[in-house]
């Protein structure tokens, strides 16, 4: 299976897909990583996994539909057959999702539908829940809400810091998402 990794910040989400497919435990081939802010620390990780990259903003394209154009261009030349975003910052739209029918992947840092968004962490911290989580779900057109894959519940701790929170479910996040991308492709065989 070709898998291509869109990100927009630090990365380490893609970091431990990196790790994964490197100790054998996730059995996909990374053929690209798309990143939309330059600069990013994660365009440093894919170089250093050996991974093509693309690095395209909006902004320098002549529309959104033109920026998305580029991006499928790029996938479909590596013959990328999985999306999966970690930390991809931005919404979708027809080009992309047209391209890739229930062919792309989110992980969302809290249990969806609660708390969607650019700061599910913080806004649950903040909500004095007693739990949140992770998400893993198949993407739509909106925001966090495509058809969930599987949820992983984190308690919050009465004397826990927004930081001690964020460390928990990022914890989560780097064992539940190479090992369910796994589950994907394994049942992908199968059909
Ligand atoms: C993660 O918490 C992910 O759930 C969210 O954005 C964060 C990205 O972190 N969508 P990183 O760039 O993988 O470190």
């Amino acid at each position: 299976m070709r898998l291509a990794l869109f990100a927009s910040g630090s990365g380490s989400n893609v970091q431990a897909i990196i790790d994964a497919v490197q100790a054998g435990k996730l059995n996909v081939e990374l053929v690209a990583l798309f990143c939309d802010q330059a600069g990013a620390r994660v365009i440093e990780r894919a170089e250093q996994a050996g991974i093509d990259t693309l690095v395209l903003a909006p902004q320098d394209c002549p529309s959104r539909q033109a920026w998305e154009e580029a991006i499928v261009a790029f996938l479909k030349e590596r013959k990328v057959e999985l999306i999966v975003l970690a930390g991809f910052m931005r919404i979708l739209g027809e080009p992309l999702l047209e391209a890739y029918p229930e062919a792309i992947v989110n992980i969302h840092p809290s249990l969806l539908p609660a708390f969607p968004g650019r700061q599910g962490i913080q806004d649950a911290y903040e909500a004095g829940v007693a739990e949140t989580g992770v998400t893993i779900h198949w993407v739509d057109a909106g925001i966090d809400t495509g058809e969930i894959i599987v949820q992983e519940k984190v308690r919050i701790e009465a004397d826990w810091s927004l930081d001690d929170l964020a460390q928990a479910i990022h914890q989560v996040e780097h064992r539940l998402y190479p090992a369910t991308l796994q589950e994907i492709i394994e049942e992908r065989r199968e059909d």
